[in-house]
């Protein structure tokens, strides 16, 4: 694991985003994982401006999100299809049908699931694994307690998740209770993973996940057997190390 500790969270942001232009350009067809999130949104920004102003480009790559809550469409305005949409797919030059993210909408949100996997799979696996952290420890919407080698399925977000989430709904009823996440299992078979935390809200679960035991009670701690994860912090995240 290396752990990069930035003094802000815009260095931060900007290295994260620059291990990922780095990647495309010495593999434009690569695979990536994306994650949703606030820590996420400046990140997409910093690549928009690349894509913009230094011409990287996203033509022949393709993009698996990590999760996407049930029972939301795609045009569902808090969906993940729509944050995604909104905050990036739409600002860079992403092939048609290279994007992918699980339907939450499914009429068989179990067999989404599988179809999710199995895409996933038929392209190779992830490439490149951006992620960010929830308060809990959870990675995608594995929540705490989730199998160390779970494959892409339905998880029940814990009631903490649902309400950090909640200020993108317009009441805490309105957070979905279901979401279809890749599993750890699935995120551990990505080539590299670049996780980002910021903040001293998460200061205590970074340290859990980096210095803490591997256990399914802080999912990001499984990313202590991965041969190659980028922990990208700023102080206060890592003020607990
Ligand atoms: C959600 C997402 C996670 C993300 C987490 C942290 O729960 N499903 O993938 O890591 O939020 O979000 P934030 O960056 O807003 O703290």
């Amino acid at each position: 694991m290396k752990v990069l500790i930035h003094e802000t969270r815009e260095t931060a942001t900007g290295c994260a985003a620059a291990l990922i232009a780095d990647r495309l350009a010495s593999e434009p067809d690569v695979v990536l994982g994306l994650a949703t999130g606030g820590t996420m949104e400046a990140v997409y920004a910093d690549l928009i401006a690349r894509h913009r102003d230094s011409g990287i480009s996203f033509a022949r790559a393709q993009s698996f999100n990590l999760d996407e809550y049930i029972g939301l469409s795609p045009d569902h305005p808090c969906s993940y299809w729509t944050y995604m949409r909104d905050k990036f797919f739409d600002q860079v030059d992403f092939a048609p049908g290279h994007t992918h993210l699980p339907r939450g909408d499914a009429p068989d949100p179990e067999a989404e699931a599988a179809r999710y996997e199995a895409a996933i799979v038929a392209a190779g696996d992830i490439g490149l694994q951006l992620l960010g952290l929830g308060a809990n420890g959870h990675i995608g919407f594995n929540e705490p307690t989730s199998s160390l080698s779970s494959l892409t399925r339905i998880k029940t977000l814990t009631r903490s998740t649902r309400a950090a989430n909640a200020r993108y709904f317009a009441s805490d009823d309105d957070v979905p209770r279901l979401a279809i996440t890749m599993g750890i299992g699935t995120i551990m078979r990505a080539q590299d993973i670049v996780l980002l935390a910021f903040g001293e809200a998460k200061a205590k679960v970074v340290a859990q996940m980096i210095e803490g035991p591997v256990t399914a009670a802080c999912p990001a701690s499984i990313l202590q057997m991965h041969r190659k994860v980028t922990v990208v912090l700023d102080e206060a995240a890592a003020s607990a190390l």
